[in-house]
């Protein structure tokens, strides 16, 4: 007996896919073919199986086009909804992924997200990227070493770029009352690979939910919370940049991420610091970076970072 969805697919005209795809003519690249191709299969499959009426389409497509009317320079809806539904989490472990024999891995890779800005201030090791005089956050001392994940050797001159939220849950240019690229910055490590810095403790934040993101939330009865989190991008001259976050242990979200990015190398614990009047808390963490020539010998199909522009 035929499937309830092999009935749907061959009640429809079975060459109408076929001849959509074959509509691409000859100048089509290779890549964008074989995407095309794929893309085209998948969304009619899609409609054939859930019999999509005309009315469900065009709400989708009304969706769609309100996350492009409220997306600007400070708000990226389109990503926010690729996000709740796990699809920026799943290319970035599609784009990363490394298959190697060797013991150690590189340190995981976790999503930019939306709230990323190129040209965050330099600051000085043991600086702190707290702008503003804030008397709720808990200031945490966060150190380590970036290292080779292979030698295990130092690396000189990797940038770490930081950022996180204030613990009123948004990031500064989300925020007027915040100053211009608070709570961001970029070190530099030297000769010994080590880094030390001042940031808080961040705090668990609900993504945007006044948009489309937020309406798909609903629908599927989930929350919008986030874990506590840090972000990092770390480049280096000669290894692959790494794109990650690190997430708080104690947080009540840290096993049900709205944007399902967590991975358990990435959870870090925060100490109490003692004898140090800036800080309350002491975060150290390590950071393991492959060389370009060691991504592309473990089979990473991405070795640049995720935006051309980083
Ligand atoms: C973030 O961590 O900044 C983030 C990631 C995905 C969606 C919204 C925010
Ligand atoms: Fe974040």
């Amino acid at each position: 007996m035929a499937s309830e969805a092999q009935s749907q697919t061959t009640k429809y005209d079975p060459n109408f896919t076929r001849s959509v795809v074959n509509s691409m003519g000859p100048k089509v690249p290779p890549r964008l073919r074989k995407v095309l191709d794929s893309l085209i299969q998948h969304l009619h499959d899609f409609a054939r199986e859930n019999e999509i009426t005309v009315d469900e389409w065009m709400a989708a497509v009304e969706l769609l086009n309100e996350c492009g009317r409220m997306s600007d320079d400070k708000r990226n809806e389109g990503q926010l909804l690729c996000d709740v539904l796990g699809l920026e989490s799943l290319v970035d472990e599609i784009t990363y992924k490394m298959v190697t024999e060797a013991n150690d891995l590189p340190t995981a890779t976790a999503i930019l997200g939306p709230f990323w800005r190129k040209d965050a201030p330099k600051r000085q090791m043991g600086d702190s990227i707290v702008m503003n005089k804030i008397e709720d956050g808990d200031h945490t001392f966060m150190y380590g070493q970036v290292t080779d994940y292979t030698t295990g050797e130092p690396i000189e001159g990797a940038e770490l770029d930081v950022w996180h939220t204030a613990p009123n849950g948004l990031y500064e240019q989300q925020d007027p009352d915040q100053p211009d690229m608070n709570l961001r910055g970029r070190f530099t490590t030297g000769k010994d690979g080590k880094f030390w810095f001042y940031c808080l403790r961040p705090t668990s934040y609900p993504i945007p939910f006044d948009g489309p993101a937020g309406r798909m939330i609903q629908l599927m009865d989930r929350h919008p919370y986030r874990p506590a989190h840090i972000h990092f991008i770390i480049k280096a001259p000669g290894y692959k940049p790494l794109v990650t976050q690190i997430f708080d242990r104690r947080d009540k979200y840290v096993t049900n991420d709205s944007v399902f990015a967590v991975k358990d190398s990435l959870i870090v614990d925060f100490l109490p610091r003692n004898g140090d009047p800036k800080a309350e808390f002491e975060l150290p963490y390590d950071f393991k970076l492959a060389s370009f020539e060691q991504a592309k010998k473990s089979g990473v199909s991405g070795t640049t970072a995720p935006s051309a522009s980083l």
